[in-house]
């Protein structure tokens, strides 16, 4: 049918990504204050969007997108708070979003005035549907538009020397745009802003809608490392969305691709589907020995700020953070578990069926890790009594006493608390 037509793979014999592996942790960005925002039905309040900038700090972010004042009061309102009440730390950039024209422009440096450093974050659209349907450019129409924002960047740049500048510009729409116009495009803003001469540019390559599988997104992006001017002095960022569900994949496979910087949000709030979730990222890495450089040992906090300034619950079963990834209620589960944590002392190598990481490398108890239902064996049982009441039972009384709990379950169709299993066992085997 003719209605969706297959994305087209890139051609690429001498692609590297597929025989790497992520051995070092690339540079953060949040930008839950600014597309997070931008995606809520109720956007955050000023006090709110300092509640959650305190969060990301206190995570490790050094760079945190926190608005786009030029079209929002509130933001722009954020933006003074922050460098007004000196709200950011010596180590952390703050950065904007601004479209590439001159008056959002002008006032997003009017919102940066006295900040110690920013990020001017520039972008339009590039896209041959956006080109064609929405602005009815050509590309020399579109690449104009991205050089006069470019060149308006540097400007005001000049005129306000006591900050530190750091210029970022985001294709827009890249994943929609044939390669030879993103590189385009984009050269030409480098060639304006030349950061061989010093200055620190960052070209973000947005999956502003992810439209491919997530190979061919690494392959754009290695592609796009090959062809910009001055790759070595470019920071690669790529800031992927999560309309086909890949998008925290597509960030890591870029990055395999040559990405140095990832753009995302704190459990993947953001347009549509979201953005791509670096606490997932993050967290797969560190599962792989590899330092994230973000704390998120409190991830109950973590989840917990988030859902107060979004209003958007947690799903239970979120990667890492959600109520039951760590939970195991089938009987074959649960004994393997408890055979593994047995065996287990602080400082080994973590090798504990079922569990991809130790829960309490986020804050997390194992308390959580065995929950009995209906569908729980005598492991579990076993467990619990151990773990929560000393109790060990011989080996005779194992399959009776967890007969005893699986009816229980099954009678009152939900689970079972421990002080009930502490119940049933006294009124087992102890009454008389
Ligand atoms: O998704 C997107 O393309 C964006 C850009 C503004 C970077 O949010
Ligand atoms: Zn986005």
């Amino acid at each position: 049918h003719r209605k969706y037509v297959p994305f087209t793979p890139i051609h690429r014999p001498q692609r590297r990504w597929p025989d790497q592996v992520i051995t070092e942790s690339p540079r953060w960005c949040a930008v839950d204050l600014r597309d997070g925002n931008q995606a809520l039905v109720k956007p955050m309040t000023v006090a709110q969007k300092t509640v959650l900038f305190q969060l990301l700090v206190d995570v490790g972010f050094k760079e945190i997108e926190v608005g786009f004042p030029a079209a929002s009061q509130p933001d722009y309102d954020f933006v003074r708070k922050l460098i007004e009440e000196n709200l950011v730390p010596d180590d952390v950039t703050i950065q904007v979003l601004t479209q590439a024209r001159e008056e959002l422009i002008a006032r997003s440096f009017e919102a940066l005035k006295g900040a110690r450093k920013a990020n001017v974050h520039l972008y339009n659209s590039t896209s041959r549907v956006q080109r064609e349907k929405v602005f009815r450019l050509d590309v020399d129409g579109i690449k104009a538009i991205a050089v006069a924002g470019a060149e308006a960047l540097v400007r005001h740049a000049q005129a306000n020397p006591a900050t530190e500048w750091v210029f970022q510009y985001s294709p827009e729409s890249f994943t929609g745009t044939e390669l030879e116009v993103a590189a385009e495009v984009t050269n030409a803003v480098i060639d304006v802003w030349q950061p061989q001469n010093g200055q620190e540019v960052v070209i973000n390559l947005p999956a502003t809608v992810e439209m491919s599988t997530p190979n061919v997104f690494a392959d754009m992006v290695e592609w796009m490392g090959e062809h910009l001017h001055h790759r070595e002095h470019l920071c690669i960022s790529v800031h992927t969305h999560n309309d086909r569900g890949c998008g925290v994949a597509a960030a890591e496979l870029a990055v395999m691709g040559g990405a140095d910087r990832v753009e995302g949000t704190l459990m993947g709030n953001g347009e549509r589907t979201g953005n791509m979730d670096i606490v997932t990222m993050a967290m797969n890495l560190y599962s792989q020995g590899v330092d994230p450089l973000l704390d998120l040992s409190d991830v109950k906090r973590i989840a917990e700020t988030v859902e107060s300034v979004t209003e958007i619950s947690t799903h239970p079963r979120h990667p890492y953070v959600g109520e039951l990834v760590f939970t195991a209620f089938s009987g074959s589960h649960q004994d393997a578990i408890r055979k593994c944590l047995s065996t287990y002392s602080e400082g080994d190598k973590w090798e504990i069926a079922y569990l991809p990481i130790d829960p309490r490398d986020l804050g997390r108890r194992y308390e959580e890790v065995v929950r009995i239902n209906s569908q729980s064996g005598k492991g579990g049982v076993l467990y619990v009594l151990e773990r929560d009441f000393g109790i060990t039972l011989p080996r005779w009384l194992q399959i009776e006493f967890s007969r005893v709990v699986q009816g229980f379950a099954e009678n009152e169709e939900r689970e079972v608390q421990t002080d009930e299993i502490h119940g049933l066992f006294e009124r087992h085997f102890l009454s008389v």
